[in-house]
């Protein structure tokens, strides 16, 4: 451990807490988790089990934001959670780490974004497939401007389970608890990465959300429970560049896994990203621009235009052992919190707020059946 380490705490110690967030701060060096909070006392002790320096722990959230010395909190409750517990440790000054999505609510994101100001504290959202290698070559090759005006993009991210209808009901399928359901879950992570790589915001929205399963046995009481977030939503979305896209998330890819995908089409070429393969792209680019790369398969011919190219190495984010397969958004935050000068990174809570605002205009749109404009200059 560096001299100059952050004193962390993790509020919410399920299965992201456990397989993200703790090997990412262990993967820093620079960070030591000295504290753990959730309602379930085994929750906790699995964390516990994976850290040798926790000080303190604790099951009521009050009293450990009141008693644990931390100086940055990860926030890896369910999501209706997030925002009491954000509000509660600005007072404190602390610095935030929050899973997506950010809040229940765009209000709720709101307020916690002023807080945020209020307080000075720094914030990041765990948007965590930014950092994805075949996501940094997006990036990297719309940074570029190769593919010309950006025409269109399509977007979707399913997870899909093998029997998807006979799946327990749990706090995802409580609106109350969640917000929303694959939308919200695995739709926002397509948001927050096309507006991140088309460097547009979203302007306006069309959307249908659907619920199929409208029963479920909750995994915790054993009860038949009724689900009130959608398994999938479609979204046609206009941005400020003048792009055309749809999007796509949902829970019902059965058996399909995680399911993320995009393409991307423009004035001068296209790409196709697919996180399953998470190494390589496939492209149609200028001749010029398709020289920077390692091209695996040529493409050129009519039935096959695009050509396959290598992920670089420097965008793989490899890391030497650990759990981890790469380098996290988290990693990076921290080293941010710990650099010199003034505190530059994203994605923070504007980057939440902006994906909150793009969901509450999606909801509107499904209720009304009209398209909805979003606020300009926000997020
Ligand atoms: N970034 C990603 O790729 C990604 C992936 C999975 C989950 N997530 C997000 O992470 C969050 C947690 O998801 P998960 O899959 O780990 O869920 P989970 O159900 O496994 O864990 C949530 C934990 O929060 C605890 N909790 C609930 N209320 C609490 C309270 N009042 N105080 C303290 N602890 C409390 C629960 O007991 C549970 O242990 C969600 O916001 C989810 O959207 C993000």
């Amino acid at each position: 451990m560096s001299a100059e380490s952050l004193r962390v705490g993790i509020v919410g110690c399920g299965g992201i807490a456990r397989n993200h967030h703790v090997p990412s701060y262990l993967a820093t060096g620079r960070a030591r988790i000295v504290a753990a909070c959730d309602v379930d006392r085994t929750a906790v002790e699995a964390v516990k089990a994976l850290v040798d320096t926790i000080e303190y722990v604790h099951t009521d959230y009050g009293a450990f934001l009141r008693e644990a010395e931390v100086d940055l909190l990860s926030i890896s409750t369910s999501n209706e959670m997030h925002h009491p517990v954000a509000m509660a440790a600005m007072d404190r000054g602390l610095d935030l780490y929050c899973e997506k999505p950010m809040a229940l609510t765009l209000a709720q994101a709101r307020e916690m974004m002023a807080a945020a100001e209020r307080a000075g504290v720094r914030t990041g959202v765990n948007f965590s497939h930014r950092r994805t290698p075949a996501s940094l070559l997006v990036k990297e090759i719309l940074d570029s401007g190769a593919l010309g005006e950006i025409y269109h993009v399509s977007a979707l991210y399913a997870a899909g389970s093998p029997a998807y209808a006979d799946g327990p009901g749990t706090w995802r399928h409580d609106r109350n608890r969640a917000g929303f359901g694959g939308l919200g879950d695995m739709g926002s992570h397509m948001l927050d990465m096309v507006s991140w790589w088309l460097g547009s915001k979203v302007s306006r929205v069309a959307a249908t959300m659907r619920t199929f399963v409208p029963e479920r046995i909750d995994r915790a009481t054993g009860r038949s429970m009724r689900v009130t977030t959608e398994d999938e939503g479609l979204v046609l979305v206009e941005f400020d560049s003048g792009a055309l896209g749809h999007l796509c998330g949902s829970y019902t890819f059965t058996g399909r896994g995680y399911d993320q995908r995009a393409e991307i089409y423009g004035a001068r070429g296209g790409l196709m990203y697919d996180q399953q393969h998470a190494h390589q792209l496939k492209v149609y680019l200028p001749e010029e621009a398709l020289k920077a790369y390692t091209v695996t398969e040529r493409g050129g011919t009519a039935d096959n235009p695009y050509a396959t190219i290598l992920v670089p190495e420097r965008l793989h984010g490899r890391l030497p052992g650990g759990s981890l397969p790469r380098r996290t958004v988290l990693m990076d935050f921290v080293d941010a919190c710990l650099a010199e000068g003034p505190f530059a990174f994203e994605p923070g809570f504007r980057e939440g707020l902006a994906v909150q605002e793009i969901l509450e205009a999606i909801r509107m749109a499904d209720e009304t059946g009209r398209w909805v404009g979003l606020p300009r200059g926000q997020g």
